[in-house]
């Protein structure tokens, strides 16, 4: 996210369904370990639903390095200072793109807390003027928790395909729907 889209989006403190106040502010490029930590922690049933690329330390570095990146952003939940309970972010390829791919994950001790929805929620103010037009995604429908909370935020299902396998083979094909958001009128 650029420095000036951080700006005019700061930190918002949030309060989640259980009391608990977090929060909600732009991924820096210091936080690759606290990255790190919280993909160490996502269990390998998460991991079937979010796989936009290994889990690992390495991908946590990298993605942070790259916090400042034009071509995306990326919002962080932070129960405490330092430690990462959750992330989301939208990415496109070019400046004039029409579409982005969007993604998150929330940690196991925060899922239905609406973590996920006070996330997206941040997400889409900052889409509506920032990055391309529409959002996509895919999700499978062995999912209905992420198709429910996607759908109440304003997604809406374009297709239905086959998910490929994952490369290592950890989990198999499987049915999954593709999803489009229109962000703002083009
Ligand atoms: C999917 C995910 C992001 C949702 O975040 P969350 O913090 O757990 O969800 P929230 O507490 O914000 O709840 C979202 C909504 O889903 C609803 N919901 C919960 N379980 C549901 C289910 N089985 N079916 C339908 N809706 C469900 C909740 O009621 C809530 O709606 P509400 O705000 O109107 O009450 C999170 O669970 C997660 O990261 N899971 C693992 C990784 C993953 O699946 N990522 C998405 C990949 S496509």
């Amino acid at each position: 996210m650029q420095k000036e889209t951080m700006e005019r989006f700061p930190p918002q403190r949030v309060t989640l369904k259980n009391g608990k106040e977090v929060t909600i502010r732009p991924l820096l490029p210091e936080d690759g370990e606290a990255l790190a930590a919280f993909y160490a922690s996502v269990p390998q049933e998460d991991y079937r639903f979010y796989c936009p690329h290994p889990l690992d330390r390495e991908h946590a570095l990298a993605n942070a390095a790259k916090a400042f990146s034009p071509l995306e952003v990326v919002l962080v939940l932070e129960p405490e200072p330092g430690r990462i309970g959750g992330y989301t972010w939208y990415r496109w390829k070019a400046p004039n793109a029409e579409r982005s791919t969007f993604g998150i994950c929330v940690g196991r001790a925060l899922q239905g807390t609406g973590a996920g929805r006070a996330l997206m929620k941040r997400l889409m103010e900052i889409a509506a003027e920032v990055g391309p037009p529409i959002m996509c995604l895919t999700v499978q429908k062995a999912n209905p928790r992420a198709v429910a909370l996607y759908q109440s935020m304003g997604f809406r299902i374009v297709r239905e395909q086959m998910r490929a396998p994952m490369a290592d083979g950890l989990f198999p094909s499987e049915p999954e729907y593709a999803m489009e958001r229109v962000n703002r009128p083009t």
